[in-house]
């Protein structure tokens, strides 16, 4: 199973020139949401990739990609973070960062399976979600309507909660929590179609005694652009 999250950041800097995160067009939500989905307690999840499509100034846009299985001496704290953006944002290499020209068009179009967050979306808990979904967010205003429709072309609106905004970070967290209670319930067995679950993990009526033992591996796909290096822009 691979897990994407794609973040659009309509005012993310798209050069190094900022004096802190939040002053770089609230580039310090791409660093909480990077952290979500890529980190748990002891360590960084292989399984995930997360995506900022970036559409500030100077140059947008530019689609930065974090993959969980190429990361490599990135540290949890804002300013490791900030200096590992500065370097990739200078058009330097990172190990597991990878920038292209794409727009939050272009990688949406691809991304498979995609899952648009929003509040007033079908609640989370009555949706299969497949092997490699796509969780598509947006900033701290929010996903512009045209660019949630356009998202919708590839798939639907999901939700955590009516009426309740959560940050996009927390968001992240928590799905990222409910595919783990899901993987862990299915172990190995093969649900519906296409979704990954069982019927009873649908219906949240799995055994207890199920999903213990040692984990299930996950893999990721491999990524189509190298992560090893940052293309030049
Ligand atoms: C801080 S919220 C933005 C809130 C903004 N007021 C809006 O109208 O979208 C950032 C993103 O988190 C996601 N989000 C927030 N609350 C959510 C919920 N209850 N269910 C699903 N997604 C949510 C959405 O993708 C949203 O664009």
């Amino acid at each position: 199973m691979s897990r994407h999250f794609v973040l659009l950041s309509r005012t993310g800097r798209t050069d190094a020139r900022f004096h802190s995160l939040r002053e770089g067009g609230r580039l310090d939500i791409v660093y909480q949401c990077a952290l979500f989905a890529l980190f748990r307690a002891h360590g960084h999840r292989k399984d995930t990739v997360f995506t900022a499509c970036l559409a500030g100034p100077p140059r947008p846009p530019l689609a930065m990609s974090i993959s969980g299985s190429h990361l490599r001496n990135v540290r949890i704290d804002e300013r490791t973070w900030e200096s590992a953006l500065r370097e990739v944002l200078s058009q330097k290499p990172y190990p597991g960062f990878s920038v292209s020209r794409q727009s939050f068009q272009d990688v949406v179009r691809t991304a498979g399976e995609v899952y648009v967050l929003h509040e007033g979306g079908e609640p989370i808990e009555n949706i299969p979600i497949g092997n490699d979904p796509c969780f598509v967010l947006g900033d701290h205003v929010g996903l512009p309507k045209k660019d949630e429709a356009f998202a919708l072309r590839f798939g639907k609106k999901v939700s955590l909660g009516k009426n309740r905004s959560y940050l996009a970070s927390f968001c992240i967290s928590a799905i990222q929590y409910i595919l783990d209670k899901r993987e862990d319930a299915t172990e190995g067995t093969e649900g519906p179609v296409g979704t990954g679950l069982s019927k009873d993990a649908l219906r949240g009526t799995e055994s207890p005694s199920k999903g213990k033992g040692p984990g299930r591996s996950t893999r990721l796909t491999s990524p189509s652009t190298s992560f090893g290096k940052t293309k030049s822009l």
